[in-house]
């Protein structure tokens, strides 16, 4: 039974970048813990390894050495293709530039991580589209939406097939305060919601009413702040 195992579980994870003389050593020995269900924000100062350890639980990129499982499933060891079935299927990612396909509608968008899955009910998108505020705008090119409309586009696009663990990578680095408060306020709402994992980088102290975990990076490994 996948319920026994911790949503997300890192042991002695390191990461290089390059080799030799000049290999980068970005994390080292790297012990973490998420429980199911947790909202957990990763500070840290820019450059100190936020986005490399979230794209190595992400299964974006592979550690150097060290063990990754999510929801018990050692995503480490996994092949490419095993490792893009199991990003589909299992996580949402959420990110400061938005990642949006420019050429397709806020709807479409958001539908694609279920047509994907091979998931042909498109009611799921359609109700998460409502959640975010966003039913006028289903049929507008995400081009033409504002800053905050495509974050929260991307918000749907990262829930909408109901993934256990959602990675947001300074979601609200690009909009303006209120905007940012407002962007969290739904990841918060909707993810509390459906009990789902969150982990969230970030440089706003704000979010810190929010989180259940505040963790940071500090000389190479992360610690509860
Ligand atoms: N693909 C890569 N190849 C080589 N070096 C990389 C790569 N990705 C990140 N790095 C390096 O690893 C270090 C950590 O980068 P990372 O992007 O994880 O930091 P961060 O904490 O997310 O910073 P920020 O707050 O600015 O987003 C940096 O020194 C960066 O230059
Ligand atoms: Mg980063």
């Amino acid at each position: 039974m996948a319920n026994e195992y911790p949503a997300v579980n890192l042991s002695r994870v390191c990461k290089n970048y390059g080799q030799a003389l000049i290999k980068q050593r970005v994390l080292i020995d790297v012990e973490l813990r998420i429980n199911r269900g947790e909202f957990v924000v990763l500070f840290g100062r820019s450059g100190s390894g936020k986005s490399t350890l979230l794209n190595l639980i992400g299964a974006m990129d592979r550690p150097t050495s060290g063990l990754i499982e999510i929801d018990g499933i050692q995503i480490s060891n996994l092949k490419e293709r095993a490792r893009t079935e199991f990003r589909r299927a299992s996580l949402g990612f959420i990110f400061q530039a938005y990642n949006l396909i420019p050429t397709l509608t806020a709807f479409e968008n958001v539908k694609l991580p279920l047509t994907l899955n091979g998931i042909f009910d498109e009611t799921p998108a359609l109700k998460i589209l409502n959640d975010l505020g966003l039913e006028n705008k289903a049929g507008s090119s995400v081009e033409d939406l504002s800053g905050g409309e495509q974050q929260r586009v991307a918000i749907g696009r990262a829930l909408v097939h109901s993934p256990s663990l959602i990675l947001a990578d300074e979601p609200t680095g690009n909009l303006d305060i209120e905007t940012g408060h407002e962007i969290i306020r739904l990841i918060d709402g909707l993810v509390r919601r459906n009990g789902q994992t969150l982990i969230m980088a970030t440089h706003s102290q704000e979010v810190i009413g929010y989180a259940d975990r505040v963790l940071t990076i500090r000389d190479r490994k992360v610690v509860e702040l």
